[in-house]
């Protein structure tokens, strides 16, 4: 196992509490493990990493390849749940560069996750005059980004390739039986992958949701899913002396309670800016409800430091950081030794790159820990796709358990419903007729 968890940096706040948060987390676990909590028909992300259909599986990794040989550019359209977890595992394992890297493989651009006329316009700037195939993904078939631009895009790859080669490179991710998505794909002859009735958006990165995207950037997802697999099986037991995925579920509980209510996701590495990005709509999506929930951010530092530094030091005292190292990096480099020292940096000469952004995270967790700010540290051996499979698993795993320690509904998103209705009101769409007028007075 490559992730590591290490309490000390907010042992003080944590005390006698955590051998109280026992009880807790075995009726959470229960819930969870017996499928009958809040949200239990949402549970099968659970055991995806062993229990997935292999002969999809099979056709992903042949759809990749077509991709890649095809291709010069993949783009991908979908939004939360079904564009963060790809986003984030190609960034965290290639590089937030993605694009610009040189490699074998397409390019990716991603698409249908705004309304933004300007957004849309560049991503089909920037596939002219090269050869590309589309991914549309939306479990519901109906998500107005999504669908918007994947009009936009239909039309243009069969203006480019003709209707019948345009059905070739369109590959399309959504509910195995029903939605406007599923119907149309039936009838233009796309291929479909499927989004189990039982995983919702955010929980789906290891279903095709995330896995196609994933393995036409040349990623490995049979060592994805190895990595994810045997987080499962050393997360199975309820006692949080031995799970440490338990235990940071317990410990985030106990700091909220402390009135530590905003979650900072802190790495070093500027490729894992998606990763937070992911955890992010994991925690904000199954927290934040019935006037509760750990408000979840994020940083990269040392870049932040600079920017948000001054705040996490000696701002309001409500915060807390979940820190993530990564021990070895894809690359390292030395700083350069010079003659005339004329910035006084000689003192580094020969020094790794990386040995360095260390001494600033020690540095930081240490100055934050000082400043009443609880770390929470979290270390994986590097970022590879093991790794990312560990991680993924653990931090679903947590959130689920989290969740119902909290007390909601960890697998649902009411919320979200309130600004589409409210939209497809001003819209004009059928049906929405008594909510427009209520809300043009409003906007009058
Ligand atoms: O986690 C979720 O459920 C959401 O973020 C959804 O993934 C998002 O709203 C997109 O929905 P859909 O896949 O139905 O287009």
């Amino acid at each position: 196992m490559s992730l590591k968890v290490n309490f000390r940096y907010c042992d003080k706040y944590i005390g006698n509490d955590i051998a109280a948060m026992q009880q807790e987390i075995s009726a959470a676990h229960a819930l969870l493990r017996n499928g009958t909590g809040a949200g239990s028909d949402y549970l099968g992300w659970v055991d995806l990493p062993v229990n997935y259909d292999k002969e999809e599986f099979a056709r992903i990794k042949k759809a990749a390849d077509k991709i890649k040989s095809d291709s010069e550019v993949l783009v991908v359209l979908g939004i939360g749940g079904s564009y963060l977890g790809a986003r984030a595992a190609i960034e965290f394992i290639k590089s937030n560069n993605y694009n610009l890297i040189k490699k074998d493989t397409p390019d990716i651009y991603y698409g249908g996750n705004t309304l933004s006329s300007s957004a849309v316009a560049e991503l089909v700037s920037l596939i002219d005059g090269r050869d590309f195939s589309v991914n549309v993904i939306s479990k519901s078939g109906t998500t107005t980004e999504t669908a918007v631009a994947f009009r936009i895009f239909k039309k243009l790859c069969e203006d480019r390739y003709g209707k019948e080669e345009a059905a070739k490179r369109i590959y399309v991710t959504t509910d195995r039986q029903k939605g406007a998505l599923k119907a149309l794909a039936d009838k233009e002859g796309y291929e479909t992958f499927v989004v189990p009735d039982d995983v919702g958006g955010r929980y789906s990165v290891l279903t095709a949701v995330g896995l196609l995207p994933i393995a036409a950037a040349g990623i490995d997802i049979d060592k994805l899913m190895l990595g994810a697999a045997d987080a499962r099986e050393r997360y199975m037991n309820a006692d949080i002396s031995s799970n440490e995925c338990y235990k940071y579920a317990a410990v985030r509980n106990i700091l909220y309670r402390a009135g530590k209510k905003i979650e900072i996701m802190t790495s070093y590495e500027p490729s894992v800016t998606m990763w937070n990005e992911w955890l992010k709509q994991l925690f904000g999506e199954s927290e934040g409800k019935d006037g509760k929930g750990i408000y979840p951010s994020s940083v990269i530092f040392s870049t932040d430091l600079h920017s948000m530094g001054q705040y996490i030091q000696q701002g309001e005292r409500d915060l807390f950081e979940t820190v993530l190292w990564v021990e070895n990096p894809s690359a390292d480099y030395a700083v350069p030794f010079d003659e005339t020292d004329g910035d006084g940096l000689n003192f580094l000469a020969g020094r790794s790159m990386h040995s360095i952004n260390k001494n600033a995270h020690d540095g930081t967790v240490l100055a934050h820990f000082d400043g009443e700010v609880p770390n929470i540290l979290i270390t994986v051996d590097r970022q590879d796709e093991y790794s990312l499979g560990e991680m993924i698993y653990f931090f679903e795993l947590a959130c689920g358990i989290s969740g119902y320690v909290l007390g909601v509904n960890p697998f649902n998103q009411p919320g979200v419903e309130s600004y589409k209705k409210n939209m497809f009101a001003l819209l004009g769409k059928p049906g929405y007729e008594a909510e427009a007028e209520k809300l043009k007075t409003r906007l009058d």
